[in-house]
Order: structure tokens, then C-alpha cells, then sequence
């Protein structure tokens, strides 16, 4: 197997096997009892585990297996990104609370260009579930924010968290393939890997601020380009292209 197709699929069941974690540990606590006995009590919590399950389904059943950063065009729809979240952020609330953290979705009302998005949904939840994940994984005490913002005619999701934070001289190198900091905890270095590869497919840009002992913020930027859309479009779709070639030269040479 080269390393490219080994890191493909390492991402591939990276992303499998994070949200099968998560939902080990909701399962955990909810046997314990530490929610409540009745279904009513915690049923919220079965709930978000079947909507994981879903998400998981979904990515096992996409044809998107052999390149992370190819897009797939039957995948690709117009979405509701505030749906995307609140799907994500109901999901992720079960997970939160396991942790006693505050898991919070915020939106700008209203947004400029609304909140309509052309992407690969498939891609955007990988992206957008692996940096909610790691909020959460790496905030001991306290709120991790979700929010759907302006920024000019931009639209930015912004996932902050009041975690140990990220010294400044680690920031460029924590998008790298199997790059970690904080060792003690589980992890293979995957997530801001694929989220990057992601934004990189789709146009977007993400960027961190962080503070050590206070805090994390990512924020992904969705341009309003000329072509009045966010997300993908055809000068994007055309660059993808460029890029894949680029890739495939390297493969070769
Ligand atoms: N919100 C955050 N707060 C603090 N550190 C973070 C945060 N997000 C990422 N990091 C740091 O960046 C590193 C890379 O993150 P990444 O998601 O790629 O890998 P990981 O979480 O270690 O493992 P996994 O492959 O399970 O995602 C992490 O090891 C962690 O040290
Ligand atoms: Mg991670």
C-alpha cells in the first residue's frame, strides 16, 4: 500500500472510529444511570447515538473512499448550514454533557446572504464534526460555542472552546497528518488533517486563535465570491481539478 492510499484510509476509519467512541462513552454514562432511569430521561441521549449512527452510515456507505479531497459530485447538494449544526450540535450536546461541559449553537440573525451553502454534506460533517470533537476533547472545564456569523459578506462557523489551548508556536504544524500535542489524551493526529483537506476541496479557509490555559477558537470561512454563492462553485470546482492533478504528477514522478 503507498502512504498516500495508507493515510486515505486511515483518515477514512479515523472518522469511523472517533463518533463510535463517543457514542461508547454516552453509553457508558447513561448505564450508570448518571441520566436518569426512565426513557423519557434519557432518551435525548439515545437519540443523539442514532443520529451518529446515521452520520457514520452515511460516510460508510459514500463512494468517497479513495481520496480525501475529491468531492463527490452525487453528494453534492445545497445545504442549510445552521441545519448541519444544530444537527451536529444536538448530536454533540450528549457528548458534552458526559464531559459536564455547556455545548452552545449561536446564530446571527439575520445573516447577510442567509446561510445557504453548495458542498458535499458527506465532507462538511467530517470537517465540521472532527473540530467539534476536539472542543470537547480538549476543554477540561466550562462552554464550548458553536456559532454561524458575518464577517463582511463572509460566512464564518466559529467553534470556540475554554480548553488548555494551543501554544502559538504549535498552531501551523497542527493541521499535519499525525501531529499531536497533548499526548495523554487518545488520538492519532487525523482530525485537523481532514478537516484542512476538506476546506482546502471546498474553497474554504480555516484559522485559529488561541490562548494557553484559556482557549480555542477555529474559525472556517465560507467566501461570498463573485459568484454569489458560498461554498462550492465552478472556479472552485476548477481548481479542485488543477489540484488533483497536481496530486496525481506527484504520485507519479
Ligand atoms: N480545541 C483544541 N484545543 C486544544 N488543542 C487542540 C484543539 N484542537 C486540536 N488541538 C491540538 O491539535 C492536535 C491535532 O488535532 P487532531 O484533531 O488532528 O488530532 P487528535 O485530536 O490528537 O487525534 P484524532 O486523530 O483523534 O483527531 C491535537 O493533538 C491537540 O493537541
Ligand atoms: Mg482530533
Amino acid at each position: 500500500m503507498t502512504n498516500k492510499m495508507l493515510l486515505v484510509s486511515s483518515t477514512f476509519l479515523h472518522d469511523i472510529l472517533n463518533p463510535v467512541t463517543g457514542v461508547r462513552i454516552i453509553l457508558e454514562q447513561v448505564m450508570k444511570g448518571k441520566y436518569g432511569n426512565t426513557l423519557e430521561e434519557i432518551k435525548p441521549f439515545l437519540e443523539a447515538i442514532l443520529q451518529t449512527n446515521n452520520r457514520v452510515s452515511r460516510l460508510v456507505e459514500s463512494e468517497n473512499k479513495s481520496d480525501i479531497v475529491s468531492i463527490n459530485p452525487s453528494a453534492v447538494r445545497s445545504l442549510d448550514l445552521l441545519q448541519v449544526l444544530a444537527r451536529l450540535h444536538f448530536e454533540y450536546s450528549a457528548l458534552a454533557k458526559c464531559s459536564s461541559l455547556n455545548l452552545h449553537l449561536e446564530a446571527q440573525t439575520p445573516l447577510v446572504h442567509g446561510a445557504e451553502v453548495i458542498a458535499d454534506v458527506i465532507c462538511i460533517e467530517r470537517m465540521l464534526s472532527n473540530v467539534i470533537q476536539n472542543a470537547i476533547k480538549y476543554t477540561e472545564t466550562g462552554e464550548v460555542y458553536i456559532r454561524l456569523v458575518n464577517e463582511g459578506d463572509n460566512l464564518v462557523v466559529e467553534i470556540e472552546d475554554t480548553g488548555r489551548g494551543i501554544e502559538p508556536k504549535e498552531l501551523p504544524k497542527i493541521f499535519l497528518p499525525y501531529y499531536r500535542l497533548h499526548k495523554k489524551s487518545r488520538g492519532c493526529g487525523l482530525g485537523l488533517y481532514v478537516a484542512m483537506m476538506v476546506a482546502k476541496s471546498h474553497g474554504l479557509q480555516i484559522i485559529v486563535d488561541s490562548k494557553v490555559g484559556k482557549g480555542t477558537k477555529f474559525r472556517i470561512i465560507f467566501p461570498y465570491t463573485d459568484q454569489l454563492t458560498y461554498g462550492l462553485n465552478d472556479k472552485i470546482w476548477r481548481k479542485q481539478e488543477g489540484f488533483r492533478n497536481e496530486c496525481k504528477q506527484r504520485e507519479i514522478s
